[in-house]
């Protein structure tokens, strides 16, 4: 197959969500659509399944949290779809930041009972900020919960989002009937037990057919009709185009847990997700069906073996062919690299590959030599761009707890912020290092690794501060900027590429500093333009 159609059959997505609505249940009906796991109703073993193969790091199992984001790739009617997980986990949010970057669309899932939560408000902002498209699916329509046109409603305001139902749910919880699909013009009826068999719904094709009816009673049936009419009234027809540009998201209904709704969401999917996408770099944007191979690294998995102290680099390919054994150029690094064993991911698997194609990741072993965001091109000068560093939310000093292991502790510090467990900070007064992360468990997830993997001790010692500022300083009013330098020395620091950094200790300072030096260019994330 040529490279064009290679890259017009391929869909790489992420699924986000607020812990527990439902996406390692989604994902696995996904998988089983695609043929890629065999059993139907698995779920229950699915924690363990997961434990044992998307989890790659011992801490992970220990904590029984996914931390780490993992690749499930499987071909579904002709189409190869890539699914990047995500952690759902808030304290490692800027992990699903990071693998956002590397999609070309997202599907949101929604628990129908308890609505739009923080955690989705948030990873659907970063969507919104890069005109991700989103599929949204309103999952445990089986259960009791919200009504959908006040979970609609919800959506558009929390979310701010313009949103269009491809189906409708008849009934909910104990009442769920069954789905109308706008998009295929059709009705399922969810038969109770479709886990056993996902073939197993009823379709009927015509809304005013009088076997509605009967299968589903007058009063039901006559309050579809309504409703779907309702629904064409107020929703905006659904238009490919305003999707593919991040402006108009479809909202499916469902139940992953029993199967219902899934393969509705799946067939459309297909047919509207957008394929690999163009990205930009720094010189240029660059598009997939070039001829030379261009990719970069987006996530970073530690700890494979615990005896080792190897990596596994993730790579979204963005252009061109990659080819196991070529030289490709670590561009950062200006080094030229081969990979003898680049794996690939399928469902539970990963295989050496020879070849992959862009929208694909390809995940290649490391010794230390890759960083977050690194490229690889085939010679061309090129960076990619958007892997910023969001400001950290918790700050602690770092300190040596064991004076005879003090390079073991700066190699292990260094190799973690290489993989972006979290940020270093060195402060500008007196050198200190300060660890800040997203979420307050990263520092016992440092703490662990440096110490099992590295051998190093550390202890943490409370740090006050509110946010990072990122601070432009070629954009600053000169004057302003020294004064600011000479009042604020105790609370500036440079971060892992020696930017400068304010540390804000609360809101109020944050918002005083702003006023009495308003020339001052400050960001809260560590990449602008
Ligand atoms: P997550 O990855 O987003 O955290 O959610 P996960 O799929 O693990 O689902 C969280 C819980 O919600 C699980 O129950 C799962 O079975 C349940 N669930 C998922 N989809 C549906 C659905 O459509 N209907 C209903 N009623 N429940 C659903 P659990 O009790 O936490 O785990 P388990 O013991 O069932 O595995």
């Amino acid at each position: 197959m040529s490279l064009l159609s290679e890259i017009e059959r391929r869909r790489t997505f992420g699924i986000i969500s607020h812990p527990d609505a439902g996406k390692t249940t989604l994902t696995e009906k996904l998988l089983l659509f695609g043929g890629a796991i065999q059993e139907a109703g698995a779920v229950k073993s699915n924690k363990i399944k997961k434990g044992v193969t998307s989890d790659f790091m011992e801490i992970e199992r220990q904590r029984g949290i996914s931390v780490a984001t993992s690749v499930l790739a499987f071909e579904y009617k002709g189409i190869k779809i890539n699914i990047l997980d995500t952690p759902g986990h808030k304290d490692f949010a800027e992990d699903t930041y990071r693998t956002l970057t590397a999609v070309d669309s997202v599907i949101v899932i929604i628990d129908v009972a308890k609505g739009v939560e923080e955690q989705t408000q948030k990873l659907v902002e970063v969507c919104r900020m890069r005109n991700i498209p989103l599929i949204i699916f309103i999952n445990k329509l089986d259960r009791e919960g919200k009504d959908a046109f006040d979970l609609l409603d919800e959506i558009e305001q929390k979310l701010k989002l313009i949103i269009t139902p491809l189906s409708f749910p008849i009934g909910m919880g104990f009442d769920f009937k069954g789905i109308y699909n706008f998009w295929e013009k059709n009705i399922n009826l969810f038969s109770g037990d479709s886990r056993k068999n996902i073939e197993e719904t009823i379709e009927i094709e015509d809304i005013n057919a009088p076997e509605l009816d009967s299968l589903i009673g007058e009063t039901a049936a006559n309050i579809l009709r309504e409703e779907v009419e309702l629904v064409t009234e107020i929703y905006p027809n659904f238009e490919q185009e305003e999707y593919l540009n991040g402006h108009l998201h479809p909202v499916f209904f469902g139940s992953a847990l029993n199967n219902f709704g899934v393969r509705e969401l799946l067939d459309c999917f297909i047919e509207i997700a957008p394929k690999p996408q163009p990205k930009e770099s720094d010189t240029r944007l660059v598009f997939p069906d070039e001829d030379s191979f261009t990719g970069f690294v987006f996530k970073i998995h530690a700890n494979m073996d615990p005896k080792h102290r190897d990596r596994l680099a993730f790579i979204k390919i963005v252009s061109g062919i990659f080819k196991r054994n070529t030289p490709y150029l670590h561009v950062r690094n200006n080094k030229k690299m081969k990979f003898s064993s680049p794996n690939a991911f399928f469902a539970e698997r990963k295989q050496i590959v020879e070849i992959s194609y862009p929208g694909d990741i390809v995940g290649i072993h490391d010794t230390g030599n890759f960083k977050i965001g690194d490229t690889l091109t085939e010679g061309e000068i090129l960076l990619y761009k958007g892997i910023p560093s969001f400001s950290p939310e918790h700050f602690k000093y770092i300190n040596n707890a064991d004076p005879m292991k003090s390079k073991q502790l700066a190699k292990g510090i260094d190799q973690l912020m290489d993989e972006g467990v979290a940020q270093l900070f060195i402060l500008e007064i007196n050198g200190r290092k300060v660890i800040g992360t997203v979420g307050a468990l990263q520092f016992e997830v440092i703490q662990y690794r440096l110490e099992h993997e590295y051998g190093a001790k550390c202890i943490y010692e409370n740090l006050n501060v509110h946010k990072a500022c990122w601070i432009e300083p070629e954009k600053s009013n000169k004057d302003e900027l020294t004064e600011f330098k000479l009042v604020k020395s105790r609370f500036l620091a440079k971060d892992k590429l020696g930017q400068l950094v304010f540390f804000a200790d609360s809101a109020f300072t944050l918002q005083m500093t702003l006023q009495k030096y308003p020339s001052i260019k400050m960001h809260f994330i560590s990449e602008f333009e």
